[in-house]
């Protein structure tokens, strides 16, 4: 699905966190807003999925009533994304070793050697939300074996293949889009984890697997809008002593999540910041 980006410059830090609380106050859990320091100077940033004239119409209200500009427009097409990302160097994560075909070379004795390519799906392990996702699976699963985990917005699969790949055990997978849960299933074969993972196409836990699945680890790199929609179907499905990993977080949305997920029982375990975002751990 195409994703829309609203970028609206503000005249100082106060003006930006007031249209940043306006739109998220107007527009709710459908989608993610950040305000920032860039170079040009204060900024507030709106993502959401899909052309939604709504959401345009209200962060443009908005951006007008504080007397700011905004520019609306799609992200860029993600084959522009493959394209940037094909000489990438190898990423290290823990344990894992995240590598395209290149530089098969370079895998160590006691890596977790994980081959993907960059291709039409995210999670090349090179963004802070996937490299800070292995490196708290990497140290969960020294202190305990998972035996029903699931991967929720799979994207290329790292996660899942990283989580098959270490403990040995079946991984249960989705994506919302149907592209990369063929990309995911591609990679766990190419990494010979093909009879462990299983990708499905859902959105969120709209799949029986899901909806009738019952998991000790859920690890979701999704934004914080759909993070927050879903906080009760996940801690629903999650076993007692579950884990879950929450990434695709803006540091100044850790309170939402974590207010939205406490609220559901959960308790806070960790929180590491890698390259500018967030990944949670909460324990059930
Ligand atoms: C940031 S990528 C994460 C990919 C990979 N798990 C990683 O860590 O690199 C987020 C993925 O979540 C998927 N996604 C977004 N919203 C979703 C939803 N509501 N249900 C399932 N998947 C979703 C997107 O299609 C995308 O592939």
């Amino acid at each position: 699905m195409v994703q829309y980006r609203a970028a609206i410059a503000a005249a100082n830090p106060e003006a930006a966190r007031a249209i940043a609380d306006a739109i998220e106050a107007a527009s709710g859990e459908d989608l993610a807003v950040s305000w920032f320091d860039d170079p040009d100077g204060w900024s507030v940033a709106a993502y959401w999925d899909g052309d939604r004239p709504d959401l345009a119409g209200a962060v443009l209200e908005i951006a007008l009533a504080h007397g700011a500009e905004a520019e609306i427009g799609a992200l860029p097409d993600i084959d522009w994304v493959v394209e940037s990302l094909r000489s990438l160097p190898p990423v290290r994560a823990g344990r894992f070793l995240i590598h395209g075909s290149h530089d098969r070379a370079r895998r160590r004795a006691n890596d977790i050697a994980i081959e993907i390519e960059a291709a039409q799906a995210f999670g090349t392990g090179h963004h802070g939300t996937t490299a800070g996702c292995l490196e708290v699976l990497d140290r969960l699963g020294r202190a305990r074996r998972y035996r029903a985990p699931l991967d929720l917005g799979t994207g290329s699969g790292v996660l899942a293949i990283a989580m098959a790949k270490a403990w040995g055990v079946p991984v249960l997978a989705s994506d919302i889009d149907p592209v990369a849960v063929r990309i995911a299933n591609q990679n766990a074969r190419l990494n010979r984890v093909g009879g462990s993972v299983h990708a499905v196409t859902a959105a969120g836990f709209r799949h029986p697997l899901l909806r009738e699945g019952r998991f000790d680890l859920v690890v979701a790199n999704i934004l914080a809008g759909p993070l927050a929609s879903l906080a009760t179907d996940l801690t629903a499905r999650l076993l007692p002593g579950g884990t879950v990993v929450l990434s695709g977080l803006l540091p100044q949305q850790r309170r939402l999540i974590v207010a939205r997920y406490r609220s559901r029982g959960l308790r806070l375990a960790r929180s590491i910041i890698r390259n500018g975002w967030l990944t949670l751990v909460f324990n059930r």
